[in-house]
């Protein structure tokens, strides 16, 4: 793939389920090794648009494409190639309970690489001490906590060293210093690896530090409301709902 080529771009696009559209007119471009946050209210659609931009769900109209390829035009041999360069976590870790951590990494792996068992081992070793799990790496989901289920789930989807990775809400039901470990973990990733990452997250400090683009979903309009990078959100001037999500401020008791 020619490196210029933007890692997503989208152009009127429509998402859904049966005929019922729950967000449409999304267009967007994003070039390789940026990071962007999808935002807006709760039920808006931000799952639904993930999955799209993954390829794993059809758009209900116009088109996105993922690497320079539209899935759902292309044929089956050039989809499968590109979706093997997306990572997904998917709301909820969903981690194989049975499976340790590196069984859990390792799957993927043995799948699809044709590379020895050794190897294997070895690679699973390294992205869980990435993720600084090396010393979880033989228990089960069920024996860690949430942020460290979490950190197992990003190693997951990175077994493939897919070119971008779909997060959806990595840092829900975290503290904030575990929120914050996990946002120096996703820039690390970038840094590292140069991949590209898609999260979804209602965390304003957490979009700012790590995000350089936001799409904000309008539940109103069922419309794109704005696409910027988030410290656009802080000026007063900007898309009034945005603005409203980025500055909410709490006044204490
Ligand atoms: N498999 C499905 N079939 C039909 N409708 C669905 C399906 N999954 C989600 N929906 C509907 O699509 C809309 C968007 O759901 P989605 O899960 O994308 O929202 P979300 O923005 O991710 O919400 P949350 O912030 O709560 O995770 C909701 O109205 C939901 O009920
Ligand atoms: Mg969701």
């Amino acid at each position: 793939m020619d490196v210029t080529t933007p890692i997503l771009k989208c152009a009127k696009l429509c998402v859904g389920y049966g005929d019922v559209s729950v967000m449409k007119d999304i267009s967007f471009t994003l070039e390789r090794g940026k990071i962007l946050a999808i935002v807006g209210p709760s039920g808006c659609g931000k799952s639904t648009l993930m999955r799209v931009l993954g390829g794993l769900d059809e758009p209900m109209s116009g088109s996105c494409e993922l690497l320079g390829v539209d899935l759902s035009q292309a044929d089956s041999r050039a989809r499968e190639a590109t979706l093997r360069q997306s990572g997904f976590l998917f709301q909820g870790s969903a981690l194989f309970s049975s499976l340790t951590l590196r069984e859990n990494i390792e799957m993927p792996m043995r799948e699809f690489l044709k590379i020895s068992s050794s190897q294997i081992r070895q690679l699973a070793e390294y992205k869980l001490a990435c993720v600084g799990l090396s010393d979880a790496i033989d228990k089960l989901p069920s024996e860690i906590s949430g942020g460290m289920a979490k950190r197992a789930g990003i190693a997951r989807a990175m077994a493939l060293d897919p070119e971008i990775l779909f997060l959806d809400e990595p840092s829900a039901g975290l503290d904030p210093l575990t929120s914050e470990r996990l946002d120096d973990l996703i820039l690390k990733v970038r840094e590292s690896f140069n991949t590209s990452i898609v999260l979804v997250s209602h965390e304003v400090p957490s979009i700012l530090h790590t995000a350089d683009y936001c799409v904000y979903l309008d539940s109103d309009t069922l419309t794109m409301g704005a696409y910027a990078p988030p410290k656009d959100f802080l000026d007063p001037k900007s898309h009034a709902k945005a603005h409203s999500f980025f500055s909410r401020v709490v006044t204490p008791k």
